[in-house]
Protein backbone atom coordinates (compact mmCIF):
# COMPACT_ATOMS: atom_id res chain seq x y z
CA UNK A 1 0.00 0.00 0.00
CA UNK A 2 1.06 3.61 -0.62
CA UNK A 3 -0.79 6.19 0.32
CA UNK A 4 0.04 8.64 -3.05
CA UNK A 5 0.08 5.38 -5.26
CA UNK A 6 4.11 6.56 -6.15
CA UNK A 7 5.29 4.25 -8.54
CA UNK A 8 1.89 2.02 -9.23
CA UNK A 9 1.37 1.66 -12.73
CA UNK A 10 -2.47 2.16 -13.45
CA UNK A 11 -3.09 2.59 -17.25
CA UNK A 12 -1.12 1.49 -20.49
CA UNK A 13 -1.26 4.71 -22.55
CA UNK A 14 -0.18 5.70 -25.83
CA UNK A 15 -0.35 9.30 -25.06
CA UNK A 16 2.39 10.51 -23.27
CA UNK A 17 5.09 9.86 -21.15
CA UNK A 18 7.16 11.62 -18.12
CA UNK A 19 10.64 10.24 -18.27
CA UNK A 20 11.42 11.59 -14.32
CA UNK A 21 15.09 10.27 -15.12
CA UNK A 22 15.90 11.90 -18.11
CA UNK A 23 13.94 14.89 -17.88
CA UNK A 24 11.73 14.31 -20.52
CA UNK A 25 7.87 14.86 -21.54
CA UNK A 26 7.13 13.26 -24.58
CA UNK A 27 3.80 13.31 -26.30
CA UNK A 28 2.52 10.78 -28.68
CA UNK A 29 6.13 10.38 -29.97
CA UNK A 30 7.65 14.16 -30.09
CA UNK A 31 9.13 15.94 -26.91
CA UNK A 32 7.22 18.88 -25.83
CA UNK A 33 10.51 20.69 -27.09
CA UNK A 34 9.49 19.68 -30.96
CA UNK A 35 5.87 20.44 -30.14
CA UNK A 36 6.62 23.85 -29.48
CA UNK A 37 9.36 24.09 -32.49
CA UNK A 38 6.76 22.53 -35.23
CA UNK A 39 3.12 22.18 -34.16
CA UNK A 40 2.05 24.64 -31.44
CA UNK A 41 -1.51 24.75 -29.56
CA UNK A 42 -3.97 23.55 -32.06
CA UNK A 43 -0.97 21.02 -34.01
CA UNK A 44 -0.24 19.71 -30.47
CA UNK A 45 -4.17 18.77 -30.31
CA UNK A 46 -4.60 16.86 -33.23
CA UNK A 47 -1.55 14.83 -32.56
CA UNK A 48 -3.38 13.88 -29.22
CA UNK A 49 -6.21 12.98 -30.57
CA UNK A 50 -5.52 11.46 -33.31
CA UNK A 51 -7.33 7.95 -33.47
CA UNK A 52 -9.74 8.93 -29.99
CA UNK A 53 -11.62 12.02 -31.69
CA UNK A 54 -11.03 10.61 -35.82
CA UNK A 55 -8.66 9.74 -37.89
CA UNK A 56 -6.13 11.23 -40.16
CA UNK A 57 -6.42 14.58 -37.59
CA UNK A 58 -4.74 17.72 -39.43
CA UNK A 59 -4.14 21.08 -37.00
CA UNK A 60 -6.30 22.43 -40.18
CA UNK A 61 -9.15 20.30 -38.91
CA UNK A 62 -9.00 20.76 -35.07
CA UNK A 63 -8.65 25.17 -35.78
CA UNK A 64 -12.38 24.40 -37.34
CA UNK A 65 -13.56 22.51 -34.96
CA UNK A 66 -12.73 24.37 -32.25
CA UNK A 67 -13.78 27.57 -34.11
CA UNK A 68 -16.97 26.30 -34.00
CA UNK A 69 -17.01 24.88 -30.84
CA UNK A 70 -15.93 28.21 -29.42
CA UNK A 71 -19.20 30.04 -31.36
CA UNK A 72 -21.55 27.57 -29.96
CA UNK A 73 -19.54 27.99 -26.52
CA UNK A 74 -20.61 32.06 -27.06
CA UNK A 75 -24.14 31.03 -28.15
CA UNK A 76 -24.87 28.94 -24.54
CA UNK A 77 -23.05 31.69 -22.56
CA UNK A 78 -26.51 33.04 -21.64
CA UNK A 79 -27.17 29.64 -19.75
CA UNK A 80 -24.80 29.91 -16.82
CA UNK A 81 -22.40 33.06 -17.08
CA UNK A 82 -24.46 35.56 -14.95
CA UNK A 83 -24.64 33.48 -12.02
CA UNK A 84 -21.18 32.17 -11.94
CA UNK A 85 -19.76 35.85 -12.36
CA UNK A 86 -21.10 36.48 -8.98
CA UNK A 87 -18.57 34.03 -8.00
CA UNK A 88 -14.81 33.64 -7.52
CA UNK A 89 -13.10 32.60 -10.82
CA UNK A 90 -12.25 28.57 -9.55
CA UNK A 91 -15.81 28.38 -9.02
CA UNK A 92 -17.29 30.41 -11.81
CA UNK A 93 -15.01 27.57 -14.31
CA UNK A 94 -16.41 24.95 -12.25
CA UNK A 95 -19.91 25.77 -13.11
CA UNK A 96 -18.83 26.64 -16.79
CA UNK A 97 -18.02 23.21 -17.11
CA UNK A 98 -20.77 21.46 -15.61
CA UNK A 99 -22.90 23.47 -18.50
CA UNK A 100 -21.52 21.48 -21.05
CA UNK A 101 -24.35 18.88 -22.20
CA UNK A 102 -23.31 15.52 -21.44
CA UNK A 103 -22.65 13.98 -25.06
CA UNK A 104 -21.14 16.99 -26.33
CA UNK A 105 -18.18 16.30 -28.72
CA UNK A 106 -14.49 16.55 -27.42
CA UNK A 107 -13.87 19.89 -29.21
CA UNK A 108 -17.19 21.62 -28.21
CA UNK A 109 -15.76 20.44 -24.55
CA UNK A 110 -12.59 22.27 -25.17
CA UNK A 111 -14.23 25.03 -26.90
CA UNK A 112 -15.77 25.56 -23.85
CA UNK A 113 -12.74 26.32 -21.89
CA UNK A 114 -11.48 29.76 -23.75
CA UNK A 115 -15.16 31.56 -24.28
CA UNK A 116 -16.23 30.73 -20.64
CA UNK A 117 -13.17 31.56 -18.65
CA UNK A 118 -12.63 34.96 -20.86
CA UNK A 119 -16.01 35.87 -20.32
CA UNK A 120 -15.48 35.19 -16.86
CA UNK A 121 -12.72 37.88 -16.69
CA UNK A 122 -14.63 40.48 -18.48
CA UNK A 123 -17.53 39.90 -16.60
CA UNK A 124 -15.34 40.19 -12.65
CA UNK A 125 -14.08 43.61 -14.46
CA UNK A 126 -18.07 44.41 -15.62
CA UNK A 127 -17.60 43.61 -19.17
CA UNK A 128 -19.39 42.15 -21.73
CA UNK A 129 -18.15 38.83 -23.37
CA UNK A 130 -16.33 39.49 -26.90
CA UNK A 131 -17.73 37.01 -29.32
CA UNK A 132 -14.99 34.62 -31.07
CA UNK A 133 -13.23 34.93 -34.31
CA UNK A 134 -13.16 32.07 -35.93
CA UNK A 135 -10.08 32.70 -37.96
CA UNK A 136 -7.80 32.73 -35.46
CA UNK A 137 -6.24 29.59 -33.25
CA UNK A 138 -7.03 29.08 -29.64
CA UNK A 139 -4.85 30.83 -27.87
CA UNK A 140 -4.83 34.07 -30.07
CA UNK A 141 -8.83 33.84 -29.71
CA UNK A 142 -8.97 33.53 -25.90
CA UNK A 143 -6.48 36.48 -25.45
CA UNK A 144 -8.69 38.78 -27.66
CA UNK A 145 -11.71 37.82 -25.76
CA UNK A 146 -9.87 38.36 -22.62
CA UNK A 147 -8.80 41.83 -23.71
CA UNK A 148 -11.27 42.96 -26.00
CA UNK A 149 -8.90 43.88 -28.62
CA UNK A 150 -6.60 41.43 -31.11
CA UNK A 151 -2.95 41.16 -28.89
CA UNK A 152 0.51 41.13 -30.05
CA UNK A 153 2.11 37.84 -31.99
CA UNK A 154 4.23 37.37 -29.81
CA UNK A 155 2.38 37.71 -26.77
CA UNK A 156 0.16 34.75 -28.44
CA UNK A 157 2.94 32.72 -29.51
CA UNK A 158 4.13 33.18 -25.25
CA UNK A 159 1.07 31.72 -24.07
CA UNK A 160 0.87 29.75 -26.99
CA UNK A 161 4.43 27.76 -25.83
CA UNK A 162 2.58 27.10 -22.47
CA UNK A 163 -0.70 25.62 -23.30
CA UNK A 164 1.60 23.30 -26.03
CA UNK A 165 4.27 22.57 -22.71
CA UNK A 166 1.39 21.84 -20.43
CA UNK A 167 -1.00 19.61 -22.85
CA UNK A 168 -0.44 16.80 -21.08
CA UNK A 169 1.84 14.88 -18.83
CA UNK A 170 1.28 11.18 -18.33
CA UNK A 171 -0.94 10.20 -15.40
CA UNK A 172 -0.87 13.41 -13.08
CA UNK A 173 -3.52 13.40 -10.48
CA UNK A 174 -6.14 15.44 -12.86
CA UNK A 175 -5.33 13.23 -15.47
CA UNK A 176 -6.22 10.06 -13.20
CA UNK A 177 -9.01 11.34 -12.08
CA UNK A 178 -10.86 11.98 -15.79
CA UNK A 179 -9.54 8.36 -16.60
CA UNK A 180 -11.16 7.06 -13.35
CA UNK A 181 -14.49 9.22 -13.91
CA UNK A 182 -14.10 8.05 -17.71
CA UNK A 183 -13.45 4.45 -16.59
CA UNK A 184 -17.15 3.93 -15.11
CA UNK A 185 -18.69 4.71 -18.67
CA UNK A 186 -19.46 8.12 -17.58
CA UNK A 187 -19.51 10.92 -20.48
CA UNK A 188 -16.24 12.78 -21.44
CA UNK A 189 -17.75 16.05 -19.66
CA UNK A 190 -18.07 14.73 -17.03
CA UNK A 191 -14.67 13.33 -17.05
CA UNK A 192 -13.55 17.26 -17.51
CA UNK A 193 -15.51 18.53 -14.38
CA UNK A 194 -13.68 15.61 -12.38
CA UNK A 195 -10.51 16.17 -14.06
CA UNK A 196 -10.97 20.10 -13.33
CA UNK A 197 -11.62 19.48 -9.79
CA UNK A 198 -8.46 17.38 -9.33
CA UNK A 199 -6.60 20.19 -10.94
CA UNK A 200 -7.20 23.39 -8.71
CA UNK A 201 -5.36 22.70 -5.76
CA UNK A 202 -2.18 24.33 -4.98
CA UNK A 203 -0.02 20.98 -5.27
CA UNK A 204 -1.14 20.59 -8.80
CA UNK A 205 -2.87 23.28 -11.23
CA UNK A 206 -3.37 26.08 -8.64
CA UNK A 207 0.78 26.58 -8.38
CA UNK A 208 1.33 29.09 -9.93
CA UNK A 209 -0.23 31.82 -8.75
CA UNK A 210 0.56 30.85 -4.85
CA UNK A 211 4.20 30.43 -6.46
CA UNK A 212 4.33 34.46 -7.99
CA UNK A 213 2.76 35.19 -4.12
CA UNK A 214 6.56 33.99 -3.32
CA UNK A 215 8.42 35.64 -5.43
CA UNK A 216 7.14 38.72 -4.53
CA UNK A 217 7.31 37.86 -0.80
CA UNK A 218 10.85 36.84 -1.42
CA UNK A 219 12.07 40.29 -3.13
CA UNK A 220 10.08 42.81 -0.78
CA UNK A 221 12.03 41.09 2.17
CA UNK A 222 14.99 41.97 0.83
CA UNK A 223 17.15 38.99 1.91
CA UNK A 224 16.09 35.91 -0.13
CA UNK A 225 18.30 33.48 1.81
CA UNK A 226 16.96 34.35 5.34
CA UNK A 227 13.57 34.54 3.73
CA UNK A 228 14.00 30.73 2.17
CA UNK A 229 15.68 29.74 6.10
CA UNK A 230 12.46 30.79 7.84
CA UNK A 231 10.16 29.54 5.50
CA UNK A 232 11.39 25.77 5.39
CA UNK A 233 12.62 26.01 9.16
CA UNK A 234 8.73 26.53 9.39
CA UNK A 235 8.14 23.72 7.36
CA UNK A 236 6.82 25.23 4.22
CA UNK A 237 7.26 24.24 0.79
CA UNK A 238 8.89 26.63 -1.46
CA UNK A 239 6.60 26.83 -4.83
CA UNK A 240 7.97 25.45 -7.82
CA UNK A 241 10.30 22.74 -6.52
CA UNK A 242 9.50 18.83 -5.75
CA UNK A 243 7.62 16.87 -8.62
CA UNK A 244 6.02 13.57 -7.93
CA UNK A 245 7.99 12.00 -10.96
CA UNK A 246 10.74 14.21 -12.11
CA UNK A 247 14.14 13.76 -10.21
CA UNK A 248 15.53 15.82 -12.20
CA UNK A 249 15.17 19.90 -13.56
CA UNK A 250 12.10 20.07 -15.52
CA UNK A 251 12.34 19.86 -19.27
CA UNK A 252 9.46 22.29 -19.57
CA UNK A 253 11.14 25.08 -17.55
CA UNK A 254 13.30 25.82 -19.96
CA UNK A 255 10.87 26.25 -22.93
CA UNK A 256 8.92 28.33 -21.16
CA UNK A 257 12.25 30.52 -20.23
CA UNK A 258 12.67 30.83 -23.83
CA UNK A 259 10.00 32.11 -24.51
CA UNK A 260 10.21 34.82 -22.07
CA UNK A 261 13.53 35.87 -22.77
CA UNK A 262 12.12 36.08 -26.37
CA UNK A 263 9.21 38.85 -25.14
CA UNK A 264 11.99 41.25 -23.59
CA UNK A 265 10.35 43.17 -20.49
CA UNK A 266 9.98 39.90 -18.13
CA UNK A 267 14.08 39.86 -18.57
CA UNK A 268 14.47 41.90 -14.88
CA UNK A 269 12.28 39.39 -13.37
CA UNK A 270 13.81 36.10 -14.72
CA UNK A 271 17.18 37.09 -13.46
CA UNK A 272 15.71 37.64 -9.97
CA UNK A 273 13.88 34.24 -10.48
CA UNK A 274 17.07 32.25 -11.59
CA UNK A 275 18.78 33.88 -8.26
CA UNK A 276 16.04 32.57 -6.69
CA UNK A 277 15.98 29.30 -7.76
CA UNK A 278 19.90 28.35 -7.41
CA UNK A 279 19.38 29.43 -3.65
CA UNK A 280 16.35 27.83 -3.11
CA UNK A 281 17.79 24.75 -4.27
CA UNK A 282 21.09 24.84 -2.20
CA UNK A 283 18.66 25.80 0.90
CA UNK A 284 16.20 22.25 -0.25
CA UNK A 285 19.61 20.34 -0.30
CA UNK A 286 20.38 21.42 3.36
CA UNK A 287 17.15 20.75 4.76
CA UNK A 288 15.95 18.35 2.68
CA UNK A 289 19.24 15.98 2.18
CA UNK A 290 18.63 12.66 -0.30
CA UNK A 291 15.11 14.24 -1.28
CA UNK A 292 15.34 14.97 -5.16
CA UNK A 293 13.58 17.95 -5.12
CA UNK A 294 14.11 20.22 -8.49
CA UNK A 295 12.65 22.71 -10.15
CA UNK A 296 9.27 22.26 -11.50
CA UNK A 297 8.05 24.59 -14.11
CA UNK A 298 5.95 26.78 -11.98
CA UNK A 299 8.35 29.79 -11.37
CA UNK A 300 8.35 30.32 -15.47
CA UNK A 301 5.20 29.34 -15.57
CA UNK A 302 3.93 31.86 -13.62
CA UNK A 303 6.11 34.73 -15.25
CA UNK A 304 4.73 34.01 -18.22
CA UNK A 305 1.82 34.47 -17.24
CA UNK A 306 1.87 37.56 -15.36
CA UNK A 307 4.42 38.92 -18.73
CA UNK A 308 1.42 37.85 -21.02
CA UNK A 309 -1.06 40.27 -18.81
CA UNK A 310 -3.15 37.52 -17.07
CA UNK A 311 -4.57 38.50 -14.10
CA UNK A 312 -3.15 36.05 -10.92
CA UNK A 313 -6.71 34.63 -10.06
CA UNK A 314 -6.82 33.41 -13.64
CA UNK A 315 -3.27 31.37 -13.36
CA UNK A 316 -4.77 28.25 -12.56
CA UNK A 317 -8.18 28.23 -14.97
CA UNK A 318 -5.91 29.13 -17.89
CA UNK A 319 -3.52 26.25 -17.01
CA UNK A 320 -6.47 23.48 -16.88
CA UNK A 321 -7.43 25.28 -20.53
CA UNK A 322 -4.27 24.24 -21.99
CA UNK A 323 -4.44 20.56 -20.13
CA UNK A 324 -8.04 19.97 -21.04
CA UNK A 325 -6.90 18.63 -24.52
CA UNK A 326 -4.80 15.76 -22.33
CA UNK A 327 -7.92 15.09 -19.82
CA UNK A 328 -9.88 14.58 -23.01
CA UNK A 329 -7.69 12.34 -24.96
CA UNK A 330 -7.33 10.40 -21.81
CA UNK A 331 -10.55 10.03 -21.02
CA UNK A 332 -11.40 9.20 -24.88
CA UNK A 333 -8.53 6.29 -24.28
CA UNK A 334 -10.04 5.19 -21.12
CA UNK A 335 -13.14 4.62 -22.49
CA UNK A 336 -11.41 2.55 -25.68
CA UNK A 337 -9.15 0.40 -23.97
CA UNK A 338 -9.41 0.35 -20.40
CA UNK A 339 -11.43 -1.70 -17.59
CA UNK A 340 -13.19 0.21 -14.12
CA UNK A 341 -10.74 1.52 -11.95
CA UNK A 342 -11.68 -0.17 -8.66
CA UNK A 343 -8.56 -0.24 -6.37
CA UNK A 344 -8.80 -1.56 -2.88
CA UNK A 345 -8.51 0.05 0.48
CA UNK A 346 -6.99 -1.69 3.82
CA UNK A 347 -9.38 -1.68 6.47
CA UNK A 348 -7.46 -0.05 9.40
CA UNK A 349 -10.75 0.48 11.76
CA UNK A 350 -12.38 -1.02 14.41
CA UNK A 351 -13.79 -4.87 13.90
CA UNK A 352 -17.15 -5.08 15.13
CA UNK A 353 -16.99 -6.88 18.71
CA UNK A 354 -20.43 -9.12 18.90
N1 LIG B 1 9.55 22.61 -0.64
C1 LIG B 1 9.97 22.07 0.54
N2 LIG B 1 9.88 20.76 0.80
C2 LIG B 1 9.37 19.97 -0.13
C3 LIG B 1 8.90 20.45 -1.37
C4 LIG B 1 9.02 21.83 -1.61
N3 LIG B 1 8.60 22.36 -2.76
N4 LIG B 1 8.42 19.43 -2.10
C5 LIG B 1 8.56 18.33 -1.35
N5 LIG B 1 9.12 18.66 -0.16
C6 LIG B 1 9.48 17.75 0.92
C7 LIG B 1 8.26 17.33 1.74
O1 LIG B 1 8.02 18.21 2.81
C8 LIG B 1 8.70 15.97 2.20
O2 LIG B 1 9.62 16.11 3.24
P1 LIG B 1 9.61 15.12 4.50
O3 LIG B 1 9.73 13.74 3.94
O4 LIG B 1 10.79 15.54 5.31
O5 LIG B 1 8.30 15.31 5.17
C9 LIG B 1 9.46 15.42 1.01
O6 LIG B 1 9.98 16.56 0.33
C10 LIG B 1 8.62 14.60 0.05
O7 LIG B 1 7.44 15.29 -0.21
P2 LIG B 1 6.10 14.64 -0.71
O8 LIG B 1 4.99 15.55 -0.40
O9 LIG B 1 6.00 13.22 -0.27
O10 LIG B 1 6.39 14.60 -2.26
P3 LIG B 1 5.29 14.51 -3.36
O11 LIG B 1 5.82 13.65 -4.43
O12 LIG B 1 3.98 14.11 -2.79
O13 LIG B 1 5.18 16.03 -3.77
C11 LIG B 1 4.77 18.02 -4.90
C12 LIG B 1 5.21 16.54 -5.04
C13 LIG B 1 3.33 18.03 -4.38
C14 LIG B 1 4.82 18.68 -6.26
C15 LIG B 1 5.69 18.75 -3.89
O14 LIG B 1 7.03 18.67 -4.33
C16 LIG B 1 5.26 20.18 -3.64
O15 LIG B 1 4.41 20.42 -2.78
N6 LIG B 1 5.87 21.18 -4.37
C17 LIG B 1 5.49 22.57 -4.20
C18 LIG B 1 4.19 22.89 -4.96
C19 LIG B 1 4.41 22.90 -6.45
O16 LIG B 1 5.36 23.45 -6.99
N7 LIG B 1 3.43 22.28 -7.16
C20 LIG B 1 3.45 22.19 -8.61
C21 LIG B 1 3.84 20.82 -9.06
S1 LIG B 1 3.95 20.72 -10.80
C22 LIG B 1 2.36 20.45 -11.29
O17 LIG B 1 1.58 19.79 -10.69
C23 LIG B 1 1.90 21.06 -12.50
Amino acid sequence: MDNGLEGVVAAETVLSHTDGERGMVLVRDYTVQELVAHHGYDGAVALLWEGFAGEGLTRAGILKAFADGRQLAFTRLAGWLEAAARRPLVEGVRICLAAVPEESAPAVIAAAMPVGIAALLRAQRGQAPVAPDPSLGTTADFLRMVRGAPVDKLIADALDTYFTVVIDNGLNASTFTARVVASTRASLASAVVGGYCAFTGPLHGGAPGPTLDMLDEAAASGDIDAWIERKLAAGGRLMGFGHRVFRVRDPRADALRESLQRLGPSVGRLAFAADFERRALAALRRHKPGRSLETNLEINAALLLDAVGLAREAFMPVFALGRSAGWIAHAMEQQKTGRLIRPLSNYVGPQPTG
